[in-house]
């Protein structure tokens, strides 16, 4: 790895900037590239098909483009389909997010776990997966959100979301009855944006699992150790559609992009 690697990090639209703002956590010293796929936005609603036909080759391009030393696909509606076409045709090394039932059924205490993600990560094969390899004998439930992830968009954009659309969204993940549901797992980046929210409009206490800080770690183990230039290098800020951030949306991302000359 060069002295300051270029690392990509790609999503649907402004939720990988979860996980995003911890890899800088970690590597304050790399070179950032962030872009999010808002023309093609929300890859919740669009086939299997199409997604694959629409990140492999966009990948592809920015790679050429941008030449990165580590792609993050911060996006498990695309992470449960294409990492291992990516893996195949591409030789820069990739991390994928993927719904972490498995540390969510090894801490849930009363073995009810919910699943809360897109509507097409909760249909993957590779999510079905997943719980039948890693439930550990919980009580797994999907929760496909239909409009959760747009919502998160909405607010940081700075519009005004009820309470009532949010907990709509999230209603079906608490279970009551022999046991209640304790851990939900934040399967879709974007949701992590709203988490004061989640834990406000709970009807109870839940323990969310956000893998973000985890995939910043799997991002570093790849990296090797930080070599410390104590410099911190430009970042760029992508969205597909060619627009440039609104006022308030560039408010917003100084947040992620703490420091930082953003281009
Ligand atoms: N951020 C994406 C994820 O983690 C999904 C949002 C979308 O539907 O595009 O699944």
């Amino acid at each position: 790895m060069p002295q300051t690697p270029t690392i990509l990090v790609f999503d649907s639209g402004l939720g990988g900037l979860t996980v995003f703002r911890e890899i800088v956590k970690l590597r304050p010293g790399a070179r950032y590239v962030y872009v999010a796929d808002d023309a093609y936005f929300p890859y919740g609603q669009h086939s299997e098909d199409e997604i694959i036909a629409r990140v492999v080759p966009l990948i592809g391009e920015l790679i050429g483009r941008h030449a990165p030393d580590l792609v993050v696909i911060a996006c498990n509606t695309a992470s449960t389909l294409v990492m291992a076409h990516l893996r195949a045709t591409y030789g820069v090394p990739f991390v994928g997010t993927v719904p972490a039932i498995k540390p969510a059924c090894a801490a849930s205490k009363t073995r009810r776990v919910s699943v809360l993600g897109t509507r097409g990560t909760v249909k993957r094969e590779y999510t079905r997966k997943l719980i039948a390899d890693f439930a550990q004998g919980c009580d797994v439930t999907l929760v496909g959100a239909e409009h959760l992830a747009s919502l998160a968009e909405a607010v940081l954009r700075g519009e005004t979301i009820s309470d009532a659309a949010i907990a709509a969204e999230i209603a079906p993940c608490f279970l009551d009855g022999t046991a209640r549901t304790d851990t939900v797992v934040l399967a879709c980046t974007h949701y992590p944006l709203l988490l004061d929210r989640l834990t406000a409009l709970a009807p109870w206490r839940v323990d969310w699992i956000d893998p973000a800080p985890a995939i910043a770690r799997r991002v570093g183990e790849l990296l090797g150790p930080p070599h410390g230039s104590g410099s911190l290098p430009p970042s760029e800020f992508i969205l597909t559609s060619g627009q440039r951030p609104s006022p308030v949306l560039s408010r917003a991302l100084d947040g992620f992009f703490p420091a930082r000359a953003v281009a």
